[in-house]
């Protein structure tokens, strides 16, 4: 059947939202919000970069794409296509029809000169095979804030409460993070069309405050309160935390700490933070945490593995040997080390795939892990330890955001 399929791209709003639809229908449990707020819904689609496929009987699938940047480590940051709106029509499923979009949207991205493409994923069984790898993972805190102290030095400085649709300043606060984790997103124009809908169309109360000089504020907390039947009388009102961007140590601690000056609040949840997040170590009771929900968060597929590798530096080097059959320019040995990355004849020292690349070189994963998973295959465990201490982050990937 996909060979009778014709992709294409879509072009305008008709379409985007036709092809918005299709998605939905695919997803089956997301609201219809273009038909309670259709300028939001236009606003959110219209830098897209869908792709159709069509059958004998029209649009049977859809791929789209927004135009971002993603940190690597040591904080520079390269192009990354946002992938979203993966879907097809439920008649047509397993015919080969994701795969035809997902493959032809990575070699289109990969002329475009995007450097990865990225995404969020509704079953982690689906984009392994088309050579996305797992870039960073997220867990589920719940802080009893009734038990839980901050631990004594923090919080010295101010917050304040700003209007929480003032998606401007956050978008200011986002994009200048001096050092970000690697995986953090720069977040596009459509991602805060979406925070705008949400909120819009939000059933409970939202807040937000920020923290620095006026002008020049160095961090934000976003966070709603949980959907209770008696919020007056319940004896776990609790906090859920959308979205925390700060800087420095100082601007995260005064952050945090200000949920601890809230009396009325007994929880505080951070659904996704990062896995080695520091607030077990921030409060003076660890146990006062839960921890749950570990999952995978960014799923990254290299799409130049040259500019890439290129995007960091190496106190040493090693060759490694890249498997990709979707884009053959990736295939090979590469030599990466502290005069750059280049082209190799090998013999390599170890031998991956595309997708183990993402999770080696965001560091998600260690060689060492990776190989005793049978993911990476490095001959001795001398070489797998220089590979650990070569791609090693000073902070775990994490991204904070969903799309
Ligand atoms: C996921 C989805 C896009 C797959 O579309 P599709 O056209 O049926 O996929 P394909 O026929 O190209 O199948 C690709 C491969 O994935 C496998 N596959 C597809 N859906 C799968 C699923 N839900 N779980 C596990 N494997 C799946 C197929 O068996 C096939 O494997 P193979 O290449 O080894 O034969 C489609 O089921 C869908 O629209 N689902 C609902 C929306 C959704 O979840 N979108 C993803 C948002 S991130």
């Amino acid at each position: 059947m996909s060979n009778d399929i014709e992709i294409r791209r879509l072009d305008g709003l008709n379409e985007q939202r036709r092809a918005f639809e299709l998605f939905r229908q695919a997803m089956l449990g997301l609201p219809d919000l273009g038909k309670v707020d259709p300028e939001g819904e236009g606003r959110y689609l219209k830098d897209g970069k869908p792709l159709g496929a069509f059958g004998p009987s029209g649009l049977v699938g859809v791929v789209n794409g927004y135009a971002s940047q993603i940190a690597v480590p040591g904080g520079r940051r390269v192009s990354h296509l946002s992938v979203t709106h993966v879907g097809v029509a439920p008649q047509a499923t397993r015919q080969g029809i994701a795969s035809r979009l997902l493959t032809e949207q990575l070699r289109r991205a990969r002329a475009e000169g995007y450097v990865v493409a990225g995404l969020r994923a509704s079953d982690s069984r689906i984009y392994g095979r088309y050579g996305y790898g797992t870039a960073s993972w997220t867990v589920r805190q719940e802080l009893d804030l009734a038990c839980a102290r901050p631990a004594p030095s923090q919080g010295q400085a101010k917050t304040r409460f700003v209007d929480i649709g003032n998606f401007d300043l956050f978008r200011k606060i986002a994009d200048a993070d001096p050092a970000p984790r690697p995986a953090q997103l720069i977040r596009w124009d459509a991602w805060w069309a979406m925070q705008r809908l949400r909120l819009d169309h939000a059933s409970t109360p939202h807040y937000a405050l920020v923290t620095g000089p006026e002008g020049a504020e160095t961090g934000f907390l976003r966070f709603h309160t949980e959907a209770s039947d008696n919020w007056l009388i319940s004896r776990s009102r609790t906090a859920i935390v959308d979205d925390l961007v700060a800087h420095d140590a100082a601007s995260w601690q005064t952050l945090i700490g200000h949920l601890f000056t809230q009396d009325i609040l007994h929880r505080a949840i951070f659904p996704a933070s990062a896995v080695d997040d520091p607030l077990r170590l921030l409060v003076s009771d660890p146990r006062s945490i839960t921890f749950s929900g570990l999952r995978d968060e960014s799923w990254v597929r290299p799409l130049d593995v040259g500019v890439l590798l290129s995007a960091r530096s190496y106190r040493e080097a090693a060759v490694l040997d890249i498997a990709d059959p979707v884009i053959p320019e990736n295939a090979g040995v590469w030599r990466i080390g502290p005069e750059g990355v280049r082209r190799d004849q090998g013999p390599a020292e170890a031998r991956l795939d595309i997708g183990t690349l993402a999770a080696l070189f965001f560091g998600a994963q260690t060689a060492s892990l990776l190989s005793q998973a049978g993911k990476l295959h490095a001959p001795s465990p001398e070489t797998l330890e220089r590979l650990d201490a070569l791609f090693s982050t000073g902070r775990l990937p994490h991204s904070g955001i969903s799309f």
